[in-house]
Order: structure tokens, then C-alpha cells, then sequence
């Protein structure tokens, strides 16, 4: 009986948080993306292991960061220069290898990012507070329910448009921008097998 609450529940998608095991998350991952060949598993565990370290696989993580300048981004710089005059700090800053706040140009905005696999609301979905570019033709809460469908579909389609032969610019230059901006250095060299053992 319970076990019939249990699944009605998910099945309904409420919003409620779920903690995901990651041998469930790779489950999931293999039953809806489809990978470049030849070695998707690789990428899959650094998928995963990066679902690991921002979201702790909580499906209703929600963080806000400030976008990096561009330049920076582009280039991929470790380096940015120290900012003169920050602001004041109204975000907390995220675990992850996050850029400063509040950049020289006092150009930079927040970026709310949700979900598995925190992805922003500049990008991907549309909130009420910012322009964007709505890539996955979602609101932004759906990516923090307990529906992960949405979710991986949304990988999917920013997969897909990055591994275009002639990926538009439009769009890869700003997926890429929030891939750097979310990006675990750790989860690059992740060991495929040992990551998985278990699973
Ligand atoms: C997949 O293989 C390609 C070419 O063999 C390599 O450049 C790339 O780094 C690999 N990706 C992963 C995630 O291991
Ligand atoms: C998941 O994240 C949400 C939003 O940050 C938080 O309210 C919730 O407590 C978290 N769930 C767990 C089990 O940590
Ligand atoms: C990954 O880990 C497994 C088990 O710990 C080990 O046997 C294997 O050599 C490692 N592979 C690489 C490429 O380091």
C-alpha cells in the first residue's frame, strides 16, 4: 500500500525534494540520453559526478551566482582580475568553483541556477526575473520538482546543440558560457569504473 503512495506520488510529480542515489541518476541518464559514441559512459559519469557536486543530486537544489564577465568566460581564464569596489554580497557564494561577484564593469547579473543539474534561468528556462534565452522551453520550476524527465530532456537538447556538425552560435555560446560557469574541474578526470563501482 505504501509502495503504491510511494509511486503515485512520483508519478505525479509534485514538487517536493528527492535525493537521488547516483546509481539511480545513471539509471535514469541511460534510459533518457542518448550519448555521443564511442565512450558515453565517460561522459555520463562526468555528468553524474558533476549532478554530485553542485546539486548533491537533490532535485530541488537551487543556487544564484554572478555571471563572469564574458571575456573571461570565453577564454576559459582562471585568472580574472581581482575586482576593485565590490558590491555588496546579496548572494551566498556556491561550492563549486564559482566566479567573483560583481564585476569591474559592475556588469554582472545574477543567475539563478536549478535543479539536478543547475542549470540557468539565463539559459535554459524561464523565470519571472530574468531575459533568457528559454533553450528547453521550460519555466525554471519545473526543473526543481521531482520530475526529472524534464531535466534530462533539457541535457539533452543543450548535448544536441553543442555536438551540431555547425553548432548556431546563438545558442552554443551561451551553453558553453553556463558550462564554464558550472563546471568541476574534479569530474574530468573522474575514473569511469571506480565511479560506478557498485552500480
Ligand atoms: C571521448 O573520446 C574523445 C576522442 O577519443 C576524447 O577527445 C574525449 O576527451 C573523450 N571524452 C571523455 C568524456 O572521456
Ligand atoms: C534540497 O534542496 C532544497 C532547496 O535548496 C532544500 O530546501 C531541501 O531541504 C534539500 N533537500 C535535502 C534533503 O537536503
Ligand atoms: C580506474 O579504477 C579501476 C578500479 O579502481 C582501476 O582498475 C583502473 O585501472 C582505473 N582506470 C584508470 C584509467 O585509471
Amino acid at each position: 500500500m505504501l509502495a503504491v503512495v510511494v509511486v503515485l506520488f512520483l508519478a505525479a510529480g509534485v514538487s517536493e525534494s528527492v535525493i537521488l542515489s547516483k546509481c539511480e541518476l545513471k539509471r535514469q541518464l541511460e534510459r533518457g540520453l542518448t550519448l555521443p559514441a564511442p565512450n558515453s559512459t565517460d561522459i555520463l559519469a562526468q555528468i553524474v559526478c558533476h549532478v554530485e557536486l553542485t546539486s548533491g543530486f537533490n532535485t530541488s537544489a537551487i543556487k544564484t551566482i554572478a555571471e563572469p564577465e564574458e571575456h573571461s568566460i570565453v577564454q576559459g581564464s582562471r585568472h580574472r582580475r581581482s575586482v576593485k569596489g565590490k558590491g555588496p554580497r546579496t548572494t551566498p557564494r556556491p561550492a563549486t568553483r564559482a566566479p567573483r561577484l560583481g564585476s569591474d564593469e559592475d556588469k554582472s547579473e545574477v543567475w539563478t541556477l536549478y535543479g539536478l543539474f543547475q542549470l540557468s534561468d539565463h539559459v535554459v528556462c524561464r523565470s519571472t526575473q530574468s531575459h533568457s534565452l528559454n533553450l528547453c522551453g521550460l519555466t525554471c520550476d519545473k526543473l526543481i520538482d521531482s520530475d526529472t524527465s524534464d531535466d534530462i530532456a533539457c541535457v539533452q537538447a543543450l548535448i544536441n546543440a553543442v555536438s551540431a556538425p555547425n553548432p548556431d552560435p546563438k545558442t552554443s555560446k551561451p551553453i558553453h558560457k553556463m558550462i564554464s560557469l558550472i563546471h568541476q574541474p574534479q569530474c574530468i578526470t573522474v575514473n569511469t569504473t571506480s565511479f560506478f563501482a557498485g552500480c
